[in-house]
């Protein structure tokens, strides 16, 4: 079924709504640091390591870890994706169980030694990496963070048994270095710090998500661009918050692209509400 199209969008001849949470893998935005974060999150896979994504809110963290597991062969990955961890250290536990066909144990240790055999098993027996995700990982409770590391060290100091992403906001990499964690933190072998966009790149940004939806020709004027881009820090996602709303601008003036009154009329609805 073909995306439906907004009416605002409709106005510029555009095929879909720009800016949405849907783009698919292979239309993403290749910047240099998404380019960058999804080399490393594919070599914490192939190394069976671990490693720690860090980034501002809306700054495209979730994207380039889509971007890095969209490709894997699912016969020889197991990819456990917990969007947050909010089920408590037992939540881990019933992920890796679940995903990985047993019925979890009801017993906090009778679970992580359940967990910890699964995860060998899948490794060595079956050749099968398992690559297990945190999303939002700066809400993890030490209890938590510490039950990572047991799990990645259930086999002493050979090899991990799998693959542990923790991806979340700047305070998680500021929580690792603190003295308590520093026995999971010498452990993550793979950092990275996704940044914003700098400005010649969130006008590209802008470009991208405007032709994959049918408009290759400039929609957005140069210091419209530069004025959305400073308001949204460079951030993906409030650039398309931004954008959008002066599409909606420049539409409901009858306008045939993005002038920089829109962009302005967009920016003072979007901090006044
Ligand atoms: N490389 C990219 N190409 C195209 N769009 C992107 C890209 N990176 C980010 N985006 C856009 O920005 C939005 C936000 O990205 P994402 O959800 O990955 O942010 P995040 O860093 O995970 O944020 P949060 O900390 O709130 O979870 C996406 O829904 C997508 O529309
Ligand atoms: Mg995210």
């Amino acid at each position: 079924m073909a995306a439906p199209v907004d009416l605002w969008a409709s106005h510029f001849g555009l095929s879909a709504t720009p800016f949405t949470k849907a783009v698919p893998a292979a239309k993403l935005f290749e910047r240099d640091a998404h380019a960058e974060a999804v080399a490393r999150i594919r070599y914490c896979i192939n190394e069976a390591a671990l490693a720690v994504i860090v980034g501002d809110t809306g700054a495209g963290k979730t994207v380039a870890l889509r971007a890095a597991v969209a490709g894997l062969d699912r016969t020889r990955y197991s990819v456990i994706y917990l969007a947050n961890p909010s089920g408590g250290c037992r939540g881990i536990y019933v992920a890796i169980a679940t995903a990985l066909g047993a019925t979890p144990r009801f017993h906090k240790a009778e679970a992580i030694n359940q967990a910890a055999a699964l995860l060998a098993a899948e490794e060595h027996e079956r050749h099968r990496r398992v690559v297990l995700v945190i999303d939002e990982a700066h809400l993890l409770t030490p209890e938590q963070l510490e039950e990572i590391r047991l799990l990645s060290n259930a086999e002493l100091d050979s090899a991990s048994p799998f693959a542990g992403i923790l991806i979340g906001q700047p305070t998680l990499a500021v929580r690792l270095r603190q003295g308590v964690f520093s026995a999971l933190d010498q452990r993550i072998s793979v950092r990275y710090s996704l940044v914003g966009m700098d400005l010649a790149e969130s006008i590209s940004y802008l470009r991208h998500h405007l032709a994959i939806c049918g408009r290759s020709d400039p929609l957005i004027a140069d210091d419209a661009a530069g004025r959305l881009h400073r308001y949204a820090n460079g951030l993906p996602r409030a650039l398309n918050n931004a954008a959008t709303a002066a599409l909606m601008a420049a539409a409901a003036d009858g306008k045939p692209l993005v002038d920089d009154v829109c962009a302005k009329k967009a920016i003072a609805e979007l901090t006044r509400t």
